[in-house]
């Protein structure tokens, strides 16, 4: 799950990661309040789950109240690559001497951790990592070792952080690598880090993604931080039901079962879609156990997108026959009645797929089309999807 700035910054706050006082406010007048009660210039800053605010006019500072409110009044409604801005961090403005980046990912291909971490920081970090890529330190971190200070030490030396501000990053930098463990996150990144006149070193930006496969551990941030107004409503279903869903952008519903078969039904349907305009409209996962409950649920989180023009039901029968999953389709469509308005393709293989197509075959509904392979379904479901 990623995490709005304020929310990472909640985090950064419970293990002293330092940082500028700030609060978050829903209208211009609450900014103006909070910007009274810092009593200082403050910054007000979108807070939408992507980056590049500053650059899309969404962080701004103020050198007063009244300023903070008419900032404010600015960016709420500001629309920063598609997320509209509903909410704003308030927060003391800070004096920047210098800014650095730092974070600390999973490296999913070395099976590790790495630190990244630069001198260029403040501006985006990709093109630094293209331009002039000896900036950008990378740094293996041992996860049985972790970083303590003398580690973090090193990460900012080898980013090329002044001497000077060496120890002090050192133990910003430990205590961001104590949030990425303790918290469970997947991503912990501050661009900017900033040195301040008297070389202080601060996380003024904060970008967090925590493991939602340790949702258990961490039941309250996870509570407190999943925001049902800012997730998709179809995705935000989907979850009710325990389905693996992510919305896409296409025409074509996808339902599959395992997740390497639904990829792999992306591929397909995002290549017969090309001739005809359209593409997948989602990545959907129901599993071993198809059952009628399973595809009716998940038919019902497709047919509810309104960009869906057909459905491609692709399964291989393995556990789950494909007479089982059959039925499923059939019963399905039955709990769902009129809201099946879109047609589907079928495809089954696997086994068990003569009963599971004589099931589909003899049952005859108007919107139900049956595939000889996945080529063809694909191609199938991508012509209905166009017309
Ligand atoms: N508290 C602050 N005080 C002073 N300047 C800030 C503060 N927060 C952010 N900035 C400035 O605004 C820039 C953009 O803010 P940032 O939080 O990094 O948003 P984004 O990365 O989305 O553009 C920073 O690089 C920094 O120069
Ligand atoms: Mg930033």
């Amino acid at each position: 799950m990623d995490l709005f700035e304020y929310q990472a910054k909640a985090l950064f706050g419970k293990h002293d990661v330092p940082t500028t006082p700030g609060r978050v406010a829903d209208t211009a007048e609450e900014a103006e309040k909070i910007a009274a009660e810092i009593g200082k210039p403050v910054v007000v800053k979108a807070q939408v789950k992507v980056g590049g605010r500053g650059k899309a006019g969404g962080v701004k500072l103020a050198d007063d109240p009244a300023e903070a409110k008419k900032h404010a009044e600015d960016i709420l409604g500001l629309d920063i690559k598609g997320h509209v801005v509903k909410r704003l961090l308030v927060a003391e403005a800070s004096d920047i001497a210098e800014e650095y980046y730092i974070s600390f990912l999973l490296d999913r291909a070395n099976r590790n951790y790495l630190a990244m971490c630069s001198v260029e920081g403040g501006v985006e970090i990709e093109q630094v990592a293209e331009e002039t890529p000896d900036r950008l330190a990378r740094i293996n971190i041992d996860p049985t070792v972790g970083v303590d200070e003398a580690k973090a030490r090193e990460i900012a030396a080898a980013g090329h952080l002044p001497e000077e501000v060496l120890d002090a990053a050192a133990v910003t930098i430990a205590k961001l690598y104590e949030v990425f463990i303790a918290e469970d996150a997947t991503l912990v990144e501050v661009n900017p880090l900033v040195r301040t006149p008297d070389d202080q070193i601060l996380a003024l930006d904060g970008k967090v993604t925590l493991d939602e496969n340790a949702e258990f551990r961490h039941k309250e941030s996870f509570e407190d931080f999943s925001d049902a107004g800012t997730t998709d409503p179809l995705e935000l279903k989907a979850k009710e039901n325990d389905l693996n869903y992510v919305k896409l952008d296409g025409q074509v519903g996808i339902i599959g079962n395992g997740a390497g078969l639904v990829m792999s039904t992306l591929d397909v349907v995002a290549y017969a879609g090309e001739q005809y305009g359209v593409g997948p409209a989602n990545f959907l996962d129901i599993g071993g156990g198809a059952s009628a409950e399973v595809m009716a649920n998940g038919l019902d989180v497709i047919l509810g997108d309104e960009q869906v023009k057909s459905v491609f039901v692709n399964v291989f029968g393995g556990i789950t026959a494909c007479d089982a999953v059959a039925n499923g389709i059939v019963k399905a469509l039955e709990i769902l009645g009129d809201e099946a308005n879109k047609p589907l393709v079928v495809r089954l293989d696997g086994n068990n797929v003569e009963e599971g197509r004589k099931i589909l075959a003899d049952a005859n509904h108007p919107l139900v089309t049956l595939a000889e392979n996945m080529d063809s379904g694909a191609d199938k479901a991508a012509e209905l999807a166009s017309k």
